[in-house]
């Protein structure tokens, strides 16, 4: 017996040398691995063009402290065991296919497969006796893969110096690229060869509530890179980020070697894990054909499936709030104009009110009424809880106690006025970045929601965090706002989280987590303005991880008309915010501008109206980043389909065939496009509407201005009559 155990022992001791290959299940992608004088690393190739270069794997701990009767005796960090990079044998691996089918709970597509071949390669480390395990999963669209830390008796607890996973790139690549900030993703992207990220990062950083830019070369994912020649499209991002620092990247820009950089907590130490453990996958997205960079569902496949087992009452939002006004500056969250207040201390109801205050009884009941006229689910009121008056900027712990309304908002009046129009209020929850307090909240919070019929909440992280060093995306908050979105769902409440950590597809897993913001959405329009090609990119980069609460829906895009003092301007047209419902995936959207605005242009604000916000089918029919996105959607269990198409700095002619539509059956298309005259600075609301009969054979040319673009609702003919008076496309 012990003779059979020593051989055993030694066969999985002894390392196999040959290079080990995995291919994509369509045989289209080439994974290599290999342990090159101790050192893991992998390559990749789609249809025989490199796309990753071979690239070291592995990560860095820090030295353990040695502590003895409570005196730390010895932090080495200069150690073997403190690399887990080098020293590796391969010892044994293991191939694996995978093939099914599944339902999320809301989303692009009525089903995904996740389909993919796998290699499980384990590692031993001699000198330490240690184990590690990577995993990688090659699907049709590009690669995932993560360390695995299995239990065993000499690596149990660690803390992460820095993880050294490469990713080397095979030329000077254009990239699509926000600095590297362990706090902010509210920058406006750039586009530039990687070679000239260092000399833009200036220009690239521009200022925010809370930020901590870490590198003259570093950039945030998901990057989206593009090869010069020879059409590649590449992404690389990261799924199911739980219980780790969020990736950033740092790049050698000698070389075009990307290496990620972890987030650190306040101590500076980027992870601290107990094994069995593991990292969150690494991914790489990749096509010759940018649509199916954005058809990808590599990140949500790399989830969990579904935690939740009761989802019935998780939907679909559309919603409208009491927040542009704020957002402009026409109104403010605060009821008073004083410098200071103090939670239990400050009288609110003998403050003198400004008359500024947008979540008052009066106001909200507009909103309500004209929201549910035109058939929204929600209204998100903003500035309806005390507090407001010195929210940030200050380091406040005690800032916000999300149940008590100021003495101009009723919430049990209000939630049911609501109710009675068929609607709810959406809550809204800014932590100001004071976790300590908004934890020690959450449950009375939570509860206060039920017991006054609010299911869903906007949160916010606005500032620097406290407990004070601490980042967005280090791993102390990635904990957090899981916390929050698993004990949401005890409540049955599903959430918006803003300015949290950028998403990684946890939504497949949390479907209540129906978005999320963590990008820079059209408050900065109102702000300062955004590149005119912003929302070109972001479905290529924020959304690779998840649906984002973008906000769009602007119509008057002169912000001097709301407020004299906000001299912004909407960089957009307003077709282009119409074609944002379909070209910005998310099952949760929100017609973000006034009421006025919308009785204005009344029959443009039809689009919003009918506009689905859960899919069948999604079908991208042109794409390439930063200069135009067509997509088309079939409304889920409906015969209806929606098309949006936005473009960026260029006029865009735009040629769609219709023939994802039914061949027997007849529809009709209501076309809202941009005027020939149409100019985002000068005359975005220059729109015509046309409506006409098509069907699968239908072709469209159509053309849309420079940050301009177009929508068009398609309905099912179910009776001829609807036919009348309409001409064939
Ligand atoms: C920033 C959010 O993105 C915005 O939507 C919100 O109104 C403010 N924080 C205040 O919470
Ligand atoms: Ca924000």
């Amino acid at each position: 017996m012990k003779k059979l155990s020593i051989i055993l022992a030694l066969i999985t001791t002894m390392s196999i040398n040959a290079q080990q290959s995995l291919k994509s299940p369509d045989g289209n992608l080439l994974l290599n691995f290999s342990v090159q004088g101790g050192k893991p690393q992998y390559s990749l190739n789609y249809k025989g063009k490199q796309v990753i270069k071979p690239s070291f794997l592995g990560l860095e701990l820090k030295g353990e402290n040695k502590m003895e009767f409570g005196t730390e005796i010895n932090r080495n960090d200069n150690n073997a065991e403190n690399s887990l990079y080098d020293n590796f044998k391969l010892v044994s691996s293991n191939n694996s296919t995978f093939d099914e089918t599944w339902e999320p709970v809301w989303g692009e597509e009525k089903q995904i497969r996740n389909h993919y071949n796998e290699l499980e390669v384990s590692l031993h480390q001699e000198v330490t006796d240690r184990k590690l395990i990577i995993r990688f999963r090659l699907f049709n669209d590009g690669l995932g893969f993560r360390y695995e830390f299995p239990e065993q008796k000499n690596l149990i607890y660690f803390v992460i110096k820095e993880e050294k996973t490469q990713f080397a790139m095979s030329e000077d690549l254009t990239a699509f690229w926000l600095a590297g900030d362990y706090d902010t993703q509210e920058y406006d992207y750039t586009t530039s060869k990687l070679s000239e990220i260092r000399g833009l990062r200036k220009t690239a950083v521009t200022s925010n509530a809370s930020q901590k830019v870490f590198s003259e070369t570093g950039v945030q994912t998901p990057l989206m890179l593009k090869s010069n020649q020879g059409k590649l499209y590449i992404n690389i991002h990261e799924a199911a980020l739980v219980d780790y620092s969020a990736m950033n990247l740092d790049l050698d820009d000698s070389n075009f070697v990307f290496q990620t950089w972890l987030t650190p907590d306040a101590q500076g130490n980027k992870g601290y894990i107990q094994a069995p453990s593991q990292s969150p996958w690494r991914t790489i997205v990749v096509s010759d054909d940018a649509r199916n960079i954005l058809a990808s569902k590599l990140i949500l496949n790399l989830n969990e499936p579904c935690a939740i087992e009761d989802t019935s009452w998780i939907k679909p939002v559309k919603y409208m709030g009491v927040w542009w006004e704020m957002i402009t500056g026409k109104s403010s969250w605060a009821y008073a104009d004083v410098p200071s207040v103090q939670l239990g201390v400050t009288d609110f109801s003998k403050l003198k009110p400004n008359g500024k205050h947008a979540a008052n009884n009066e106001n909200v009941k507009k909103y309500i009424d004209f929201a549910s006229k035109h058939g929204f689910d929600q209204l998100l009121v903003e500035g309806w809880n005390v507090g407001w008056e010195d929210w940030f900027g200050k380091s406040k712990d005690y800032v916000f106690d999300f149940v008590t309304p100021y003495p101009d908002f009723d919430v049990k009046m209000l939630n049911e006025y609501a109710r009675s129009k068929n609607m709810r209020l959406q809550m809204h929850h800014e932590t100001s970045s004071s976790i300590r307090n908004y934890e020690r909240h959450l449950d009375k919070a939570y509860q206060f929601m039920v017991d006054n019929g609010y299911n869903s909440v906007k949160s916010g992280y606005v500032g620097d965090i406290i407990p004070r060093g601490e980042h967005h995306y280090g791993q102390w908050m990635v904990n957090h706002y899981l916390y929050a979105i698993k004990k949401a769902a005890e409540y049955k409440i599903m959430v918006n989280a803003h300015e949290s950590v950028h998403m990684t597809g946890l939504h497949r897993t949390y479907p209540n987590l129906l978005a999320q913001e963590s990008a820079r959405g059209t408050e900065f329009q109102a702000f300062g303005g955004s590149k005119p090609n912003h929302t070109a990119i972001l479905p290529f980069t924020r959304l690779m991880g998840g649906p984002m609460d973008y906000t769009p829906g602007i119509f008057e895009m002169q912000i001097s008309k709301l407020n004299p003092e906000n001299n912004s301007h909407v960089n957009t047209t307003l077709c282009n915010q119409l074609a944002l419902y379909i070209t910005m995936y998310s099952p949760l959207q929100m017609a973000a501008d006034l009421p006025e605005n919308y009785e204005r242009f009344s029959d443009a604000f039809q689009f919003i109206k009918d506009v689905a916000v859960d899919w069948d089918r999604s079908i991208y029919l042109e794409a390439e980043p930063g200069k135009y996105i067509t997509v088309a959607r079939k409304a889920k269990g409906t015969n209806n389909w929606f098309v949006g198409n936005v473009a960026g700095y260029e006029r865009f002619n735009s040629k769609i065939k219709l023939d994802f539509l039914d061949s027997n059956k007849q529809y009709i298309a209501t076309i809202y496009s941009d005027a020939h005259n149409a100019d985002y600075k000068t005359n975005p609301q220059a729109y015509t509407i046309r409506k006409g009969i098509v069907t699968s054979k239908t072709k469209l040319n159509l053309t849309s201005v420079p940050a301009g673009g177009y929508a068009i609702s398609i309905t099912e003919v179910t009776d001829k009559s609807q036919l009348k008076g309409l001409k064939k496309m």
